[in-house]
This record gives structure tokens, C-alpha cells and sequence, in this order.
């Protein structure tokens, strides 16, 4: 059933025979599950409940490229000057982005729901970041713009008699962040070293949904086209090596060449025919399956859709669900021994992290698919965790919002929540217990991380299990392999047109 005859084919009619398949496949609606979250509400405040305790966590702001895009050198580490300069580093666009989420959570928790003091009080908030520039960086900003114009001199900054005259920047109140080595933080980084991720991934990658999906015809044309024209190895795993460079650079265009060229002009092989929309697409499915939600039945009688969340996003659950806990001990009762100190005022914990944070947990909780817009999490995205209590009846309930991005308003997104109801507006506490029951680590992650799925033996061969690399996320800094792959090989083979099924 191939329609075309590869051998008649010359290279340049074999390129326009992909790219008529590839914009026939594009103009599909691919993005069904995205029509949610445009249309979800505002959030709208309900005065009978009273916020006790709220629980962000961000993805760090606007930054330079980790990398050069593969195979490509015209924008090389020392071609990044922001930010302190070099790869990865947060941009002003990104500081300001935060400082603006920073005034919007001042909103939301000072004025419209009174949780926290009008100015910084210590005990009140505590901010943690992954041991990344950006994020660190992006916490900053945030803090600043939530107590912008706060300050009072003398309390919390220091008088003009301690420093001369206009020194001291105006207002800037110094507000710590807190962070933790990246190797031990499962809260932040879902990627940390974990044999046992690595173990389910090897398992995700044998399932007939992944083999299907990295052997279907338009996919595996894509990445041959993109292998051949980047001369490395393009996979569904890292197809973000090479299209996450291209996309900070094309924000950054401008002062990366003054001359006024545009990114199509470095990269016209890339900016040609929706492939910006296919590598995205490629590369949120890849998320799919390293979160784990892309094999829903599970594998070989594992639940990777269960033992994945658990490694990637269980600790961040387990952190939550005690910072809950902990606040609401001490909110019953103050001078009882469960009620430790750092919670007996704190009303927000926040937490400075990356896309693949973000998506892990998003994952986790079930909403992932139904709230995540098209083109992945941006920068500055936001989910909101809040406990509330009826003022009357004391009953204890939460609420999950989502803040897409810098355009969208926080909207309410607990009715996609696993357990929660779709008729209401909050979630019982119990369904974060059972949450926790289901996708919290019953042990530390470094013993969860040493204990193998399968004893180490991979059930489909009956070998013992050599792990390979979990895929890298958008945000991955892993090279790609620099192999070059016989490219066109797969072009001249039949080409099916299977673009009757959409995939999401
Ligand atoms: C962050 O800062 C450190 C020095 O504190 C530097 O070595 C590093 O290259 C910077 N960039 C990143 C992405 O960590
Ligand atoms: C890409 O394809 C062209 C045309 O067939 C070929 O000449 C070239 O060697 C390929 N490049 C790589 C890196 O595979
Ligand atoms: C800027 O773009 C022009 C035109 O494409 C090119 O000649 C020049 O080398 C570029 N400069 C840098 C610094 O990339
Ligand atoms: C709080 O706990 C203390 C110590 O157990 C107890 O004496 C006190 O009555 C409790 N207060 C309330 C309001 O329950
Ligand atoms: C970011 O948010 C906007 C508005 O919700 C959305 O249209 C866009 O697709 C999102 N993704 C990226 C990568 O910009």
C-alpha cells in the first residue's frame, strides 16, 4: 500500500513526498485534550472557607540554552551574556516574569485571601529551590515582587545611618531560599540517579504502546530527517537535546545576532513544514512515557503508571502531605507535641523548580493531560495547592489551580484530580491521604531507588537487566550520542500513510 515507488525517487522528491506527509498529518486537530484548560473558569472565592495553608510549585523563568543545538555551533556558551552569563542562566525576561508571578501570589494570598501578613514575616513562608542558578534565581525574583514595596526601614532593611544614602538598592528586602544538594533531591529533580527509575523506563521502552509509537511511519521519518539533517542520532528520548536550544535561541534572537537575521535563517531545516509542532509533540509524548502515564494498563504486570509517579513525584507528595499535616497539628492544637515549631505559623511553602517538575506532578495527581496546553509547561508555570476550612463546620478540604502562564489566570483544576468529584469545588483532605497511600514511598528514596523491580532480572529476556538511561526531559542536559545513523535508509523504504489515528 506505499504510494510512492522509493526507488524512482530522487533525494529532493523523497524530502517533498515527507514534508506533503508530514503538513497532510499537521493539519489534523492533534490537541483535543488541550481544549480543556482554555475553557476551565477563573477561580472564584468561596467566603464560607477559610485558606490555612497554600503550596506553590514553580518552573524557574525565561533562560539562555543549556547547550548548543547538536551538530550546531553558532551559539556557543560564551554567545549567552545574561544572567551571569553562559548556558542556562535565568534571563531578565525571566526575572521579571517572576517578580510579576510574585506580585499576582501577593493578590491571591495577602489581599483577596489574608493568609499571609501584609509584610514578610519569617515564620510565615518558606521557600525551597532546586541547587540550580535559574530556579534559585527565579526565587528571588518571586519573593521580591511578593513583598515589593513592603518594606519598612529598619526592620527589613537596613537605615540610612548603617548604609550611605541610596546604596542599599530601594525596598529590596533580602528573603531566603533554601536548597538541597541536586543528587539527593527527589523533590526536585525527578531525573536524580535512580536505578529503579532506570529499570522501569527499560520496561516502559519494551511495552507494544512505546514500540508502536517510536516504529510509526511519520514518527520514525521525523527523526531520520532530523538525524540526517543534525548529523547525530535524533530519538523520541532526546529529540529535546535539539529542540530546546532552538527554542531559546529563537527567543533570544535578537541579541544573539544583531544583524537582525532570524532563527529560520540558522535553522531553515527546522523551521519548515510544522516541524516545531512535531518535535514538541514528539517530545511531550516522551514525557508521557518517563512519567509513566502512557502505559495506563501497565507492563509485564508492573503498574509503571503507579511505581513511576513514586519515584519522579512521590517524595514531592510525601513533602506536601506532611507540610499538611504539620500546619493543620498545630492549628488544632499549639501545645501538643505533634505540633512542631516551623509549622505553627507557616500558611506557604513554595517550591522553585523545572518543566519536568512540574509534569511528574501534574502527572501524578491525573491532570496532566487535561491542563497542560499545547508546546508543554512554560516558563513561570504555576500549580497552587490549598487547604481550606469551612468556617462553620471546620471541615478541612483543598484545592489544586494551575497558572499556565504569564497570560492565563490561576485557574481551579481539582475537579480532574484523581478521587476528587467534578461537581465540586474542593477535594476532601481524604483524598490526599489516599493519594499518599497509593503514590507516596513507603521508605527513604535511596532505598527505594536500590530496590529492583524485577530482582534484576528482565522478565521479557530473562537476563539480568543492564539499565538504560531514563530519558531526559526538556530541560535534560544530557548529550546526544554523536553517531551518525545511515539517514536516509528509512526514506526509501515504503512510506504508509497513517494519519487516520490521532494519537491523544
Ligand atoms: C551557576 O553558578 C555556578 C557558580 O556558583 C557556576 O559554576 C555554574 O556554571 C552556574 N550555572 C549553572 C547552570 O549552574
Ligand atoms: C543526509 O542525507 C544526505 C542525502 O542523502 C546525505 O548526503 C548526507 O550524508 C546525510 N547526512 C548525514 C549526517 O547522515
Ligand atoms: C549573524 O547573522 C549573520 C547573517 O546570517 C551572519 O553572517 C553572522 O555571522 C551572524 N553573527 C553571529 C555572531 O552569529
Ligand atoms: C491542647 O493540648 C493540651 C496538652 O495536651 C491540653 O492540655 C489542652 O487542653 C489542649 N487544648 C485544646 C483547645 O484542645
Ligand atoms: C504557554 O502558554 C500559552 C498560553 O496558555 C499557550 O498558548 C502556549 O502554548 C504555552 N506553551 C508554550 C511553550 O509557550
Amino acid at each position: 500500500n506505499s504510494i510512492f515507488s522509493p526507488p524512482s525517487l530522487n533525494p529532493t522528491m523523497r524530502w517533498i513526498a515527507l514534508f506533503g506527509l508530514v503538513a497532510t498529518a499537521s493539519s489534523l486537530p492533534r490537541s483535543v485534550r488541550n481544549a480543556n484548560y482554555a475553557a476551565l473558569a477563573a477561580d472564584v472565592k468561596d467566603d464560607d472557607l477559610e485558606l490555612v495553608f497554600a503550596t506553590a510549585l514553580w518552573r524557574h523563568g525565561d533562560r539562555a540554552a543549556d547547550h548548543a543545538v547538536p551538530g550546531r555551533e553558532q551559539f556557543p556558551e560564551d554567545a549567552w551574556t545574561f544572567g551571569g552569563g553562559g548556558y542556562g542562566e535565568l534571563s531578565p525576561e525571566g526575572m521579571a516574569a517572576h517578580f510579576n508571578l510574585g506580585k499576582r501570589l501577593r493578590a491571591r494570598y495577602m489581599d483577596k485571601y489574608s493568609l499571609l501578613s501584609p509584610t514578610y514575616n519569617a515564620k510565615e513562608i518558606y521557600i525551597r529551590s532546586t541547587d540550580y542558578n535559574r530556579t534559585l534565581i527565579s526565587a528571588y525574583a518571586n519573593v521580591a515582587g511578593m513583598y515589593a514595596g513592603t518594606g519598612v526601614t529598619g526592620q527589613n532593611f537596613p537605615a540610612a545611618e548603617l548604609i550611605p544614602d541610596g546604596e542599599w538598592p530601594v525596598g529590596y528586602i533580602p528573603i531566603p531560599v533554601h536548597t538541597v544538594p541536586y543528587s539527593t533531591d527527589f523533590v526536585g529533580h525527578p531525573d536524580s540517579t535512580c536505578a529503579r527509575q532506570d529499570e522501569l523506563y527499560a520496561l516502559v521502552q519494551s511495552s507494544a504502546e512505546y514500540q508502536n509509537y517510536i516504529n510509526d511511519p511519520q514518527i520514525a521519518q521525523i527523526l531520520v530527517y532530523l538525524s540526517n539533517m543534525t548529523g547525530t542520532d535524533v530519538t523520541i528520548e532526546n529529540i529535546g537535546v535539539m529542540q530546546d536550544p532552538i527554542y531559546c535561541e529563537q527567543r533570544h534572537i535578537t541579541e544573539l545576532n544583531e544583524t537582525g537575521a532570524t532563527i529560520e535563517q540558522f535553522y531553515p531545516w527546522f523551521f519548515t513544514n510544522d516541524i516545531p509542532e512535531w518535535a514538541d509533540w514528539i517530545d511531550e509524548k516522551a514525557d508521557d512515557f518517563a512519567d509513566g502515564i502512557a502505559n495506563p494498563a501497565g507492563v509485564n504486570g508492573i503498574d509503571v503508571s503507579v511505581e513511576i509517579p513514586k519515584i519522579r513525584a512521590g517524595d514531592s507528595l510525601k513533602l506536601l502531605s506532611s507540610n499538611v499535616k504539620g500546619v493543620l497539628a498545630c492549628r488544632d492544637n499549639s501545645t501538643i507535641s505533634s505540633c512542631r515549631k516551623f509549622y505553627e505559623n507557616l500558611k506557604y511553602y513554595a517550591i522553585s523548580a523545572h518543566d519536568s517538575t512540574l509534569l511528574a506532578f501534574l502527572s501524578l495527581l491525573g491532570v496532566k493531560q487535561y491542563i497542560i496546553p499545547a508546546g508543554g509547561v512554560n516558563y513561570t508555570a504555576t500549580m497552587l495547592f490549598e487547604v481550606y476550612e469551612h468556617k462553620e463546620t471546620a471541615e478541612r478540604s483543598f484545592k489544586v489551580l494551575y497558572h499556565a502562564s504569564e497570560k492565563d489566570d490561576i485557574k481551579p483544576i481539582t475537579s480532574f484530580v484523581r478521587g476528587c468529584s467534578p461537581l465540586e469545588n474542593v477535594c476532601s483532605l481524604s483524598v490526599l491521604d489516599d493519594l499518599v497511600a497509593k503514590y507516596a514511598p513507603e521508605t527513604d528514596m535511596a532505598t527505594l531507588c536500590n530496590t529492583p523491580v524485577f530482582g534484576g532480572v528482565d522478565p521479557v529476556t530473562g537476563t539480568v537487566t543492564s539499565p538504560t538511561n531514563s530519558p531526559g526531559t526538556t530541560e535534560s542536559t544530557m548529550p546526544p550520542t554523536t553517531s551518525a545513523v545511515s539517514a536516509l535508509s528509512l526514506l526509501s523504504g515504503a512510506f504508509v500513510i497513517a494519519i487516520s489515528t490521532l494519537r491523544c
